[in-house]
């Protein structure tokens, strides 16, 4: 295949002109293409189109691959909603791009250098218009050319993590230590009665409080198991992918109430059978470090999952979920930071998270700290074709940040591992966290822990937003 050449838009002396990647379906809007062409229906020649069977073939990787490649704007069109050729490839895309548009637009990419468009077989009149209109607002918005262009340095002071009251108070020493009692007694119990061959907890780590993973396969090794206000890390990534340790039979896991979001997407995505996996739900007050609660929590309204098996607190041990007791709750503090974000100009926007993805060392640490991401092969460490550039650079790490966002838009727990897991502090929880507001915002659903609920990338409604021209 020929490569075309994207870069170097502007030679010397010469006056800059956009270039615009056109990603067409092969049924409609290309044909619209053509269409024009026979009719000699003339249209800006700054359009390089490529053809895709549909337009829900369409992976954000493409438009950011594009721009990386140096076009200045990108512009994604398919056939009309209710022709699509494939039935509704094109309403699951309009969802897609619908959330990566939002994304795009938090980071700071002018949104002028996106453009999607319905454009029929019969539309070549249509498609010259389309044209015109986006590449008149890619030259108004200028060129991107190089990376070095969309790259300018952060000055913005890093956002304050915690900014409100936390709404509860850390659970006392005493309900620690009953707590954990419990939770050995209940591993016991089901290891003595084969009910399960392992159970996946936490441990005490060497140091002291902070806990760690435990693989638990006897009754008498539940004595390793402990419970503590910080029980970091969402055991249910070691259930598939890379990192699975489950046992032939049932294995048991220690979920806190968003764990268990992911158990259900787990489920839903047919990871493993329910049969094979039993929840554990431990009755959890927030994620608790040097007297402060992990932003997530601020805003948790249950202390124990409705997927757990068996529920497990100070007081005791009970069969399925415990009925819940109402607790205090407060806005996410996450809200805040991303509206602060929100609010400043999109150069600033940019400039903060092209700060922010230049920390990355590219030691996937998020992506093995996070349950969804349990591909065979991720798409990063492809090399036939290379999506994302495998140096720890600016276009590469944005590629890569931006793209696990997308994998996991629709499907993210919220839980922050990966924030968390992440060496370089990333805020990675912003990125996440964002695309799940949007995602509310914009089809008014959240990912659940029920495994039968619709995520919501994978449906679509008649009366979705729709931003196509
Ligand atoms: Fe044109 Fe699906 S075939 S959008």
């Amino acid at each position: 295949m020929t490569k075309v050449e994207l870069r170097g838009t502007v030679e010397a002396g010469a006056r800059w002109k956009p270039r615009v990647v056109a990603f067409t379906c092969n049924w409609c809007s290309y044909s619209g293409a053509d269409m024009a062409g026979t009719a000699r229906i003339g249209y800006a020649p700054n359009v390089r189109l490529v053809r895709m069977l549909c337009s829900g073939r369409l992976d954000p990787i493409f438009i950011l691959k594009a721009f990386e490649e140096g076009a200045d704007g990108v512009l994604v069109s398919g056939c009309h909603p209710g022709d699509c050729h494939y039935v509704q490839g094109n309403l699951y895309t309009r969802r897609r791009l619908e959330v990566f548009a939002n994304l795009m637009e938090f980071v700071g990419i002018d949104p002028r250098r996106l453009s999607f468009a319905w454009v029929s077989a019969s539309e070549g009149v249509k498609w010259s218009r389309v044209v015109d209109q986006v590449v008149s607002q890619v030259a108004e918005a200028g060129p991107v050319g190089s990376w070095a262009v969309l790259h300018a340095p952060s000055t913005l002071a890093p956002q304050p993590r915690q900014p409100a009251q936390p709404p509860r108070q850390p659970p006392s020493e005493e309900e620690v230590r009953q707590t954990t009692l419990n939770l050995r007694e209940l591993a016991r119990r089901l290891l003595e009665n084969g009910e399960v061959s392992r159970i996946i907890g936490y441990a005490h780590s060497a140091g002291g409080m902070s806990a760690a993973p435990a693989f638990i396969d006897t009754p008498e090794d539940a004595e390793r198991l402990a419970w503590s206000a910080n029980s970091p890390g969402n055991l249910t990534a070691y259930l598939s992918g890379p990192n699975r340790a489950r046992r032939p039979g049932k294995t048991a896991v220690v979920v806190k109430t968003c764990d268990a979001r992911s158990l259900g997407g787990l489920l839903r995505e047919n990871q493993l059978p329910r049969d094979e996996v039993v929840a554990i739900g431990v009755s959890c007050s927030g994620q608790w470090s040097g007297g402060r609660l992990a932003a997530k929590c601020y805003a948790c309204e249950s202390d124990i999952s409705p997927l757990a098996d068996w529920s497990v607190g100070a007081g005791g041990i009970a069969d399925g979920p415990h009925p819940g007791t109402a607790r205090a709750v407060a806005p996410d503090p996450r809200d805040a930071e991303i509206a602060a974000l929100a609010s400043l100009p999109a150069g600033e926007r940019l400039a903060f998270w092209t700060g922010e993805f230049d920390r990355c060392i590219r030691c996937y640490a998020c992506r093995s700290a996070c349950p969804m991401c349990y591909c065979e092969t991720c798409i990063a460490d492809k090399t036939q074709p290379q999506w994302i550039p495998a140096a720890s650079s600016g276009p590469g790490n944005f590629a890569w940040n931006i793209t696990r966002a997308m994998h996991l838009a629709g499907r993210c727990a919220d839980c922050d591992e990966c924030a968390r897991a992440c060496p370089s502090n990333i805020r990675l929880d912003l990125v996440n966290h964002s695309i799940s507001r949007s995602i509310e915002r914009s089809f008014g659903s959240r990912v659940e822990a029920d495994p039968a609920a619709v995520a919501p990338l994978t449906t679509y409604r008649p009366g979705d937003p729709d931003r196509f021209l």
